[in-house]
């Protein structure tokens, strides 16, 4: 290396990947005070430490979920995790792929009781049916009792948990901020963004969890998921109705949404069909009509960033119009209905000021076509 080069600052790879880190975990928790969370979680960071040699990891934390029912998942070839801290957040270059898949046999109810318990996760939307067949192959059971904490803030991620039954309270630096009631999933985001737990999950009841190694998930469902959310992440950033959902809510709202793409003419929604869903335009326009009298009379021309078909959801009646792809190419990102109700549920106060509007604009339209 020349003298020449040898001054040049060099940002140290380490240095990179730790304010990687500790950006998207700014990013996911959103805390009110930059400097407070930094502080913390870089005192966190230097407590959880791995230490230099290979140790006993039999902690004593009596509440953790590991520590019950002796029924740790399998040791699988090359599964010694590497520190979450240490590894560069890349799913591309991603190498838990590596090693055996790990196989929990199950009688026929208990994987009946699984399949259901999974049908609405909706991170496994996009996963083919083999895929599908591992992931019920990997997950574990797990019992938990009041008061067991299934995850700590600032720990390593071990597990990912789809919940099949009991209350879950989740913490952030030991604030309140989610209750999961017999239903959902959680874990997944230090195994998806290499990072320490975001929160505290603690139970509250008798529960059921189904567990799955990091191992695995990371093989089968990083890459789809990742991909995934980081897609629709500006998109749902910039829907000015969906400010309203937490940052960890617009995440699981990625997952649920489909891609769907129109031609030019091609109808997209029917007046008077049953709603399925609503969409989120991703790019292109589309065209809103209302029948009038044997014709069609546009109402509004809809572009990037805008969302329709959410009226009959919130509303329960039958589609109230039309909508038609415009101007070339449209990509929309579809969210049916059940996964509507189970995310926006809360926003329909929001969605249902809206009619106020369109109520308006049919009013105007009528207006409109009396004075022709
Ligand atoms: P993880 O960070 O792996 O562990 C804690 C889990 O709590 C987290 O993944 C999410 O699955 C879950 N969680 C629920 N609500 C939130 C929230 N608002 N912010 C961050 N994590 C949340």
């Amino acid at each position: 290396m020349s003298s020449d080069s040898s001054r040049r600052i060099q940002v140290p790879e380490e240095l990179k990947e730790v304010l990687l880190q500790f950006s998207i975990a700014y990013l996911v928790e959103q805390p009110p005070d930059v400097i407070d969370y930094a502080a913390d979680y870089f005192n966190k960071l230097q407590a959880n430490r791995p230490a230099p040699v290979n140790q006993d990891h039999s902690q004593d934390d009596q509440q953790s979920i590991n520590s019950q029912d002796g029924e740790e998942p399998p040791v699988m070839q090359n599964s010694r995790r590497k520190s979450v801290f240490a590894e560069a957040y890349d799913p591309e270059a991603d190498d838990d792929d590596e090693g055996a898949t790990a196989i929990f046999p199950k009688t026929d109810e208990q994987r009946s009781r699984l399949v259901e318990s999974v049908k609405n996760v909706l991170l496994f939307r996009s996963l083919e049916k083999e895929q599908m067949n591992q992931v019920l192959d990997a997950m574990f059971e797990r019992k938990v009792q009041p008061g067991d904490y299934i995850i700590r803030q600032g720990d390593d991620g071990d597990n990912f948990y789809v919940i099949e039954s009991g209350i879950y309270k989740v913490y952030i630096n030991d604030k309140h901020i989610n209750t999961y009631n017999h239903t959902g999933l959680f874990g997944e985001l230090a195994l998806l963004y290499n990072m320490p737990r975001a929160a505290t999950v603690q139970a509250e009841t008798n529960g059921l969890l189904w567990a799955m190694d990091r191992q695995t998930f990371r093989r089968i469902l990083l890459k789809s998921a990742f991909k995934k959310r980081k897609m629709y992440e500006e998109l749902l950033n910039n829907v000015p109705m969906l400010k309203a959902l937490q940052n960890y809510e617009r995440m699981n709202l990625a997952d649920a949404l489909i891609t769907k793409s129109f031609e030019s003419g091609e109808r997209i929604i029917k007046q008077g069909d049953a709603a399925d869903g609503m969409y989120f335009i991703e790019e292109g326009t589309v065209s809103v009509r209302m029948d009038q009298d044997d014709a069609e009379v546009e109402i509004s021309q809809l572009g990037k960033g805008q969302y329709f078909g959410e009226l009959a959801l919130v509303t329960h009646r039958p589609r109230a119009a039309s909508v038609y792809a415009t101007g070339g190419h449209v990509r929309l990102a579809f969210l049916d209905t059940e996964a509507f109700e189970r995310i926006m549920g809360f926003l329909t106060d929001v969605l249902k000021r809206n009619i106020v509007i369109y109520e308006q604009m049919f009013t105007e339209m009528a207006r409109r076509n009396t004075n022709l």
